[in-house]
């Protein structure tokens, strides 16, 4: 009894969980169209001035765009492309740049 109990909580968490998922799809074609041009389509820029994002914390990439947005963290080309990002498109760029395969880079 206490079991399923337990059961029955835990797949109400998983079926939340999953409602709330960010849309990794939707995150790519915004990339594509907005952010690709600077960070590259899989998150691995080759320009040194543009960070990699590829394989990041999700969690991270949502923040450091939420702290753009609010001017927390001062950057003037960011600051833009930020502001014009709803948080579902943060949630879904940041889970698709998260999904992507960082590659190694040696700068010497
Ligand atoms: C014109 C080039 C350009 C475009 C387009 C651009 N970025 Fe950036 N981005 C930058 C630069 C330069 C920085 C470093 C800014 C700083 O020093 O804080 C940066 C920083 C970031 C960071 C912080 C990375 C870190 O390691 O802290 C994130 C996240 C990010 N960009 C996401 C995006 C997303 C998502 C888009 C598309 C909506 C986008 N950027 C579009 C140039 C660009």
């Amino acid at each position: 009894m206490k079991f399923q109990l337990i059961a029955a909580a835990a797949a109400s968490v998983l079926v939340t969980v999953n409602a709330a998922a960010a849309d990794v799809q939707a995150g790519g074609a915004k990339a594509k169209e907005v952010c690709a041009a600077c960070h590259g389509l899989d998150g691995n820029s080759t320009d040194p001035t543009n960070p990699r994002l590829a394989g990041q914390w999700p969690d991270y990439l949502a923040k450091a765009l939420r702290d753009y947005q609010s001017g927390k963290r001062n950057n003037a080309i960011m600051a833009g492309f930020a502001k014009a990002l709803s948080q579902k498109d943060i949630e879904n760029l940041a889970a698709y740049y998260a999904s992507q395969k960082p590659v190694l880079a040696a700068k010497y």
